[in-house]
């Protein structure tokens, strides 16, 4: 193999850079050539490809977001995208491939190398955490500081005011967020999708805390809760408890900004290195993770067909640390 490229795709993440850094510095270590494509698959089809240095990663570790630009490419998903796709890659001499992102790319490269054989390997991308093969996803540790940063603004406010505040923060469908946001932002009460928290259990728990003199709460929501929204959760309590002063904060996108913690500069270097070495070695259709401390590569369909449980004991923490 002489020639790869690099892309990312789906919801950009802080630590993309960093992982991008590393794709390019082992691939010109090695003596490869290395190309970035731009817009993710959207770039691919569309022969949005250039070629990169060692230079052209210079300066951006530190920074959010993605050099390479981000999609979540609709053309992608039919064949004659895919086939365009590997038109271009043909015609740029590209053999083997890295793909930045979550569960929606490695889906797609699983189909690609089913139907094309370019060889594949994925680092995990996502500030969701959600992907199976790796402890934690490149943008996770940065988004869980951003949000936890948010929290302990607004406990001043819920604290001030006396109020109950219904934070949702994001994950899509998985509680990875929300949790250590609630556990590290002192919340009363955790609402995710992988277990059943009732408006009961929630009412409940204010009513138990008010008789014991606490005067304001906050409710981590995690996106994808049963319950619905932090909105509609809200406004469901607040029909019970039509005295109770809510407020609710949608953290939204601010969660995936931002400069990368140490923690995401070290997985995205180690994962982008991975990446690389694995394909040379010959890996394909894989992704590169951490799990307790050691470089293991999953395949695709592992990563994106198995579910990571989140431990059932931290809801409980939750409740351990709010009595
Ligand atoms: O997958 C990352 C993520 O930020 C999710 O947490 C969220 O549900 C989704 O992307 C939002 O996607 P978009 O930026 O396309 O609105």
């Amino acid at each position: 193999m002489k020639r790869i490229g690099v892309f990312t795709s789906g919801g950009d993440a802080p630590g993309m850079n960093a992982c991008i850094r590393a794709i390019v510095r082992t691939a010109v270590y090695y003596g490869l050539e290395v190309y970035g494509i731009r817009r993710g698959y959207n770039g691919m089809i569309k022969g949005d490809i250039f070629k990169m240095e060692s230079i052209t990663v210079s300066n951006i570790i530190q920074k959010g977001g993605t050099l390479l630009k981000s999609a979540r490419s609709k053309e992608f998903l039919t064949k004659e995208g895919r086939q365009a796709a590997y038109e271009q890659l043909k015609a740029h001499g590209i053999e083997g491939l890295v793909a930045i992102g979550g569960d929606g790319t490695f889906t797609g490269a699983n189909i690609f190398y089913e139907e094309y054989g370019i060889p594949t390997i994925g680092a995990p991308g996502t500030i969701d955490n959600d992907l199976y093969g790796t402890d934690y996803t490149i943008g996770y540790d940065t988004a869980v500081n951003t949000a936890l940063d948010a929290i302990d603004k607004i406990r001043d406010t819920a604290d001030s005011h006396e109020r109950v505040f219904f934070v949702e923060v994001m994950g899509r469908d998985s509680g990875y967020i929300a949790i250590p946001c609630a556990i590290g932002g002192g919340a009363e009460i955790v609402m995710i999708p992988e277990t059943d928290t009732s408006i009961d259990f929630v009412i409940e728990q204010l009513r138990a805390g008010w008789s014991r003199s606490k005067t304001s709460f906050i409710v981590i929501v995690a996106e994808g809760d049963e319950e619905g929204s932090a909105t509609e959760i809200a406004a469901k309590v607040s029909q019970q408890i039509p005295n109770m002063d809510a407020r609710v904060t949608i953290l939204g996108h601010v969660q995936r900004g931002g400069a990368p913690t140490a923690a995401d500069r070290m997985l995205a270097s180690q994962l982008g290195i991975a990446c690389v070495e694995g394909l040379m070695a010959g890996r394909t259709n894989e992704m590169a993770g951490i799990i307790n401390r050691e470089l293991v590569y999953t395949p695709f369909i592992e990563t994106i067909t198995k579910q990571k449980l989140i431990n059932p004991n931290f809801t409980k923490m939750v409740d351990i640390l709010s009595v």
